[in-house]
């Protein structure tokens, strides 16, 4: 097998990422970013006038020397001292600054990282919940799971340190040349040279790391849905002794990641020394130009300032080269993680730009009851009436009684343009009616409950549910008319009863009991370890696959809905829970308009009508009776299964 890297990223970062996460940085955090802004540049000019104080100090040291050999020690103490003291008290109070300055930004920057990074996984999250269905089927869940951990992790760097350092290393530079240029234009301009040739090996080499920073993060995407993919799929691995083929797939992904996180890095890893390397050349330069002119005599003075080039201004100048140098290399060591971050954060973002699940609905779900005049009004109290509100144009809005009326009319659809699924369907459930799809697998009879609840948008046709177009209604109270049991059960970590609960969130536990009995489940619950309160985990592996469904039917029992899907619902239960949870949906059902899908035909033989589905058509449609006297494909179907049984 050979597997393919998910793609869909670009090779390099959009433009503008770094200004977005800028601006979702500031977004939040303006005013503490201001107090850091202030203290950066505090910092930066403390760590930059250093010099002046040795230039100060070296000049008084030369000055004592002068009063020494005329006046001897004493009177030179006495003149120097009272002014080297004051020299290094300032020097002292000034770096005190420093520390203070460099102490408040660092600790509001940690917060401002961690809460800014609370805040993109929760907008990361709040986004997701908006994708539609076909996100998911689109993109590996791994991968999806790897903006929350690998991208992520890539922004924290960047905003505690690299964003303030490059800042900070900036500022130091802009003073730097600033007080270089006062005290010698020909000195400063040999270290600009250098400082334009650190420049340009750091965006050359730079910019080749940026590509493969990319490709980091998207293999690691890729590892990581792998690894959930084997995760959940372990049993099937085991089955199928498939444990040295996974073991070498992996190796191949891993080897992969391995290249392009080793190209990334190896270019960064160059970077650093070759640009210590060239620092201390222009250091040497430096030294050897300033002695030149500090010994020539007859070398003209060059500085801005009028002075001569003198010992005094040579000490400071050569601390100052090196300063100079730290800092372009500290921001180049930068520019690296700024790449990764740009990566991690590109892919953070294309997952914020996907389009949202479209809801032009405007018809909502009320509560109704009706009046005096027997009108059906809104009702601000928990009536069970349901009806759908609807606002006109006119400004008046009319109340539908919530019945359960579904009719599909000429339905085409298909989960990719290219190919149609379902052709032509038109079926009514009537209010309380029970209609039944069966049909041979991949007939299509899910998909016509996917456009029922709106996973997916039709692409022809319509479907109205109590004569209302259904695009129209807006999804999350379309979904809330709905009770729906999928073919595949899903259980989250948490208790039974909150398992049960979650088909509705404010039920007491008496109506979840009533539920769970409702769908038969009752007894088996109260067998477990701790009841109701026992834990499930793993998609509730501490069941059994027949128990689980128990529960999933419990959950749409509690949330009461006037209609029910049920695909698939007592596929895994044997035959006699299978009676007993029949006639608990029986009555789970009565009043309620209901489509079952099911293999076992004796699940749906007393349903009002019955569709057999083949290739996405409905072939046939009936009751069970005039279906059998047909001798057509239900027939087939139902004597097939009946001899199987
Ligand atoms: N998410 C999807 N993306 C693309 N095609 C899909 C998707 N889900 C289903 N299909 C296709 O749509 C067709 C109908 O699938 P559907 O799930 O409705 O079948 P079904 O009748 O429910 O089958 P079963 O009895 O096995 O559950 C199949 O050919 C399938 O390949
Ligand atoms: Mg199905």
């Amino acid at each position: 097998m050979t597997r393919k890297q998910p793609m869909g990223g670009r090779p390099k970062a959009k433009k503008g990422t770094l200004g977005r996460v800028l601006r979702f940085v500031t977004r939040y955090y303006r005013p503490a970013l201001i107090v850091v802004i202030v203290c950066l540049v505090i910092s930066a000019i403390v760590n930059s006038v250093g010099g002046l104080f040795t230039n100060r100090i070296t000049e008084l040291i030369e000055e004592g020397l002068g009063v020494y050999y005329v006046y001897g020690p004493n009177t030179a103490l006495a003149q120097i001292m009272p002014q080297v003291l004051k020299t290094v008290l300032t020097l002292a109070a000034v770096y005190l600054t420093g520390l203070i300055c460099n102490f408040t930004w660092t600790r509001i920057m940690a917060s401002v990282t961690q809460g800014t990074l609370r805040n993109m996984r929760n907008t990361m999250f709040e986004k997701m919940q908006t994708l539609p269905i076909k996100y998911f089927d689109t993109h590996p869940h791994g991968d999806t799971m790897s903006h929350y951990t690998n991208d992520i992790e890539t922004l924290r760097q960047l905003i505690s340190q690299s964003i303030p350092s490059l800042i900070s290393s900036g500022m130091i530079l802009i003073s730097l040349v600033f007080i270089m240029l006062y005290f010698s234009v020909w000195l400063a301009l040999v270290v600009f040279a250098g400082a334009c040739l650190m420049l340009f090996v750091t965006k050359t080499i730079g910019g080749r790391s940026a590509r493969y920073f990319i490709r980091q993060q998207r293999s690691l995407g890729h590892e990581e849905g792998y690894v959930e993919e084997m995760m959940t799929g372990q049993k099937v691995v085991k089955v199928f002794c498939h444990e040295d083929a996974c073991k070498k797939e992996f190796d191949e992904i891993n080897e992969q990641l391995f290249r392009d996180a080793e190209s990334a890095n190896r270019f960064a890893n160059i970077l650093m020394p070759i640009l210590g390397n060239i620092g201390n050349l222009l250091y040497v330069l430096v030294v050897f130009i300033g002695g030149a002119l500090v010994i020539g005599a007859d070398i003209p003075n060059l500085s801005l300032s009028g002075k001569a080039l003198d010992i005094a201004v040579l000490i400071p100048f050569m601390g100052m080269t090196r300063q100079f140098c730290m800092n372009i290399n500290q921001a180049s060591q930068h520019v690296n993680s700024i790449a990764m971050a740009l990566a991690g954060a590109s892919r953070i973002f294309d997952l914020l730009d996907e389009e949202p699940e479209a809801d032009e609905g405007y018809v909502t779900l009320v509560n109704a009851a009706y009046n005096k005049k027997g009108e059906l009004v809104e009702s601000d109290k928990h009536t069970s009436t349901w009806a759908w509100k609807h606002p006109h144009e006119d400004g008046t809005v009319t109340y539908t009684l919530l019945q359960g009326d579904v009719r599909f009319t000429d339905v085409d659809f298909g989960y990719v343009p290219e190919k149609t699924v379902l052709h032509n369907i038109s079926l009514y459930a009537e209010p309380g009616q029970k209609v039944a799809f069966v049909g041979s697998t991949g007939a299509g009879k899910t998909t016509i409950t996917n456009l029922i609840n709106r996973f997916y948008d039709i692409a022809d046709g319509k479907v109205r549910y109590d004569g209302i177009n259904i695009n129209k209604i807006k999804k999350a109270d379309l979904r809330r008319s709905l009770g729906v049991i999928l073919q595949e059960t899903n259980l989250f970590t948490g208790t039974v009863m909150e398992n049960i609960r979650y088909g509705r969130l404010d039920a007491s536990d008496e109506e979840v009991y009533a539920a769970a009995q409702l769908a038969n489940a009752h007894d088996f619950i109260t067998r477990l370890p701790d009841g109701y309160n026992t834990m499930l985990t793993g998609n509730g592996a501490n069941l059994s696959q027949g128990q689980r469904q128990l529960i999933s039917i419990a959950r749409a029992a509690v949330a009461d809905p006037p209609v029910m899907i049920m695909d698939e619902a007592t596929s895994s239960i044997d035959t006699r829970t299978e009676a007993l949870v029949q006639q608990g949906m029986d009555g789970l059902m009565c009043g309620r308009t209901v489509f079952v899908i099911a293999h076992r035909l004796s699940t749906v033989r007393n349903s009002d009508v019955i569709m057999v589905l083949e290739h996405g058509r409905i072939i046939e449609r009936g009751s069970h009776d005039d279906l059998i006297a047909k001798h057509g494909k239900y027939y087939q179907l139902y004597t097939g299964a009946f001899e199987l049984d």
